[in-house]
């Protein structure tokens, strides 16, 4: 292993030689795979530009999408539920960085959660509604466009009525972040058959709070975890997100499943 590895070096130090004495355009996937990058630092790139999303979850999907690039899980990431880019903007930032040949699509309808199903039902005294997060498709581009960061691949529309061929045919990473039972449910429907085996699904809203799922003001996302998990192999665990210190280990309010 120690050899191949070395060889792997050489081979790359002799491409980014090549590359620079002929002007031809470096391969960033390439050159940081090799240098590495350093997650952490890279977290100052940008500020947490809502409440949606803080600094240590936004690390975990860094830290896991790296990962499964890493692992040489093929296939293109995709985030079920953008609003205004808060995670976006880490991703493809990420994503030019480090692996610039992974294509990025987001998916949202711009209308805000969908109507509340039973399963969403919860005690808390903050209640999330139909028409919660509610934002506009030119907010989430202003904001591409503040930080100089070339759009993913943007779909409209509600996740179930966006037509299948509008989602990657392989996925290494999908981030669901639609809050709601049915929004989970229909991110699962569309894209779980189409993340490749060792590849990630992170799910925002889960665990946390005592894991109890009548004090959780979001318990339709884990309900939908619950509900279609039953018949398939995969399981989930609390550990999409780091805590506040950046290490992994304690639920941190997002669900990991990996793909078998
Ligand atoms: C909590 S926000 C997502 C936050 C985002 N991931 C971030 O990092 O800031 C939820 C978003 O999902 C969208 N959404 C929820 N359910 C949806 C569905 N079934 N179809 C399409 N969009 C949906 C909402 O419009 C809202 O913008």
């Amino acid at each position: 292993m120690a050899s191949s590895h070395t060889n792997e070096e050489e081979h790359h130090q002799k491409v980014k030689e090549y590359m620079e004495k002929y002007g031809i355009k470096m391969n960033n996937s390439l050159v940081n795979k090799q240098t590495g990058i350093d997650l952490i630092q890279f977290m100052e790139t940008y500020p947490i530009i809502s409440g949606m999303m803080s600094k240590n979850q936004i690390y975990g999907i860094l830290y896991y999408l790296k990962q499964v690039i890493d692992t040489g899980v093929i296939g293109d990431v995709v985030e079920l539920g953008c609003n205004i880019g808060t995670t976006s903007i880490f991703v493809k930032k990420f994503l030019d960085m480090y692996a610039p040949d992974r294509s990025y699509h987001v998916y949202d309808c711009w209308e805000g959660l969908p109507p509340k199903v039973e399963q969403d039902e919860s005690t808390t005294s903050y209640q999330f509604r139909q028409g919660s997060c509610k934002t506009s498709k030119d907010v989430f581009i202003d904001v591409f466009n503040h930080f100089k960061l070339d759009l993913p691949v943007i779909h409209s529309g509600w996740f179930k009525e966006i037509p299948d061929n509008q989602y990657p045919e392989k996925i290494c990473l999908a981030i669901y972040d639609g809050d709601f039972y049915t929004s989970i449910t229909d991110s699962f429907d569309k894209t779980f058959h189409k993340v490749q085996s060792g590849g990630m699904i992170l799910i925002d809203d889960i665990g946390g709070v005592n894991n109890s799922l009548d004090t959780h003001p979001l318990p339709g996302a884990e309900r939908a975890c619950l509900d279609f998990l039953k018949d398939k192999k995969e399981t989930y665990d609390y550990l999409a997100y780091a805590d506040k210190d950046l290490n992994f280990g304690i639920p941190c309010g997002g669900a990991r499943i990996v793909k078998l």
